[in-house]
């Protein structure tokens, strides 16, 4: 295999083995439909010669709305936004792929209007609240919202879907041995935590028929009794005899610096950027800035951190894998997929600073990506449009979310 050819991934077609991982645009309106400016990041996107672009999540369900700038895809009424946006990217020939979401246990009652919905009871570290479990009659809803965004997605003449299965939010919590205690059938064995998903794709083809579906999962948690990646292995297994196209290789729940790993805890970004800590007086200020690098982990190993994972995974399936985190340079892409390790490779950071780093590693402008890994984009996402702060914090800071801009 080579990074810089044409390929077919689950029927689309790939000019290269480069891929946009999903990364939140926080372009969601108020109402949930996604703004229109949304396409001129793909455009970007496209143009800089990246194989296929996997949008920011959208939630299926609005109880699942992870941030207030979220888009959702959980009526008929949002096709129109989504089909806007899909139209501006046709022309440029690059996949795009809807991420579907659920934000589970890890929502905030400020944003959902509800309290957080799990598979089991937990208290988030997070978010500091309480989820509740969900009912029988729940799980088959969620199940339904999946596949309706799976349709809709399909309508609104998306390429492919990923089911947003990592990270702490819904899905993944489900897969989790150490968030998911049940003791019914959605509970138990790794089969059982992965019925949810096998649900989720016999529904969603039954609706689509064959349309390409990928699936994100955790290769690892970090927690004690958490998902590890012989497990993850065997989930992977599950998956693709549950007909998803192919799996991408994560990591974390509940843990965001796991996920995206910082070199150290980014405290002026949260102090600032963060609606609730920006109002704090200054004396709340001062202890919070002492006891944050104290509280929240960060962890070693920020470049490809997750290939270990996603090697031994595609030693185990035969549907295409495709690995990210702190990937950022071309001689470890290519020795991702020269050697076999990982189909393809996908990044987040390196395509917000840089739109095109494909075009200019591919034109032999640049080994390496400028991104610095300081985490300031993901602290301010929630509160603002996707950008790259250079670990510098803004002149001014947006005080409300996103939106309300509705198509
Ligand atoms: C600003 C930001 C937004 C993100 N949004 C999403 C998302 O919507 N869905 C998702 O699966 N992961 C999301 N992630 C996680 C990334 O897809 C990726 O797993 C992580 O950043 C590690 O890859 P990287 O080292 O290339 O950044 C986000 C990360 C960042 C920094
Ligand atoms: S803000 Fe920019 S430099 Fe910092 S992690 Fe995000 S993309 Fe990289």
């Amino acid at each position: 295999m080579e990074v810089f050819e044409n390929t077919r991934l689950a029927g689309m077609e790939l000019k290269n083995r480069i891929i946009r991982a999903a990364t939140h645009e926080g372009m969601g309106g108020s109402q949930g439909f996604p703004r229109e400016e949304l396409a001129k990041i793909y455009e970007r996107l496209a143009r800089g010669g990246v194989g296929a672009i996997i949008t920011g999540y959208a939630g299926v369900q609005r109880e699942g709305r992870a941030w207030p700038n979220m888009p959702l895809i959980d009526r008929d009424e949002a096709i129109p936004a989504y089909q806007r946006i899909t139209a501006a990217i046709k022309p440029y020939g690059t996949p795009l792929i809807l991420q579907l979401a659920h934000g589970g246990g890890m929502v905030k009652p400020e944003v959902t209007g509800g309290p957080p919905l799990a598979p089991s009871r937990h208290r988030y570290q997070l978010t500091g609240e309480t989820a509740v479990e969900l009912t029988e009659v729940q799980i088959a809803e969620i199940v339904e919202s999946f596949a309706r965004g799976v349709e809709r997605a399909k309508l609104a003449g998306y390429d492919g879907v990923e089911i947003h299965a990592a990270h702490g939010y819904l899905l993944s919590e489900f897969l989790s041995p150490w968030l998911n205690r049940r003791t019914d059938r959605w509970g138990g064995s790794t089969e059982n935590r992965a019925r949810v998903l096998r649900e989720i794709a016999e529904r969603s083809r039954e609706l689509v028929g064959d349309y390409p579906m990928l699936v994100k999962i955790n290769g690892d948690e970090t927690q004690p009794g958490g998902m590890r990646v012989e497990e993850a292995v065997r989930v992977a297994q599950l998956l693709q005899q549950a007909s998803f196209d192919a799996v991408e290789v994560s990591c974390g729940s509940d843990d965001f610096f796991y996920t995206v790993r910082v070199p150290r805890v980014p405290v002026d970004a949260i102090l600032e950027m963060d609606p609730r800590l920006r109002r704090a007086s200054s004396l709340k200020k001062r202890i919070t800035r002492f006891f944050l690098p104290r509280v929240i982990k960060t962890y070693p190993g920020l470049e490809n951190y997750n290939t270990p994972a996603a090697e031994r995974i595609k030693a185990a399936v035969d549907i295409p894998v495709i690995v990210l985190g702190g990937i950022r340079k071309l001689s470890a892409i290519r020795e991702i997929i020269e050697r076999g390790r990982a189909d393809y490779v996908s990044m987040c950071r390196p395509f917000i600073i840089e739109p095109n780093i494909v075009e200019k590693m591919r034109a032999g402008r640049q080994e390496e990506s400028r991104c610095i890994n300081c985490g300031y984009c993901l602290i301010g996402v929630p509160a603002a449009p996707l950008r790259c702060y250079f670990g510098r914090l803004p002149k001014s800071v947006p005080e409300s979310p996103a939106g309300p801009v509705e198509p």
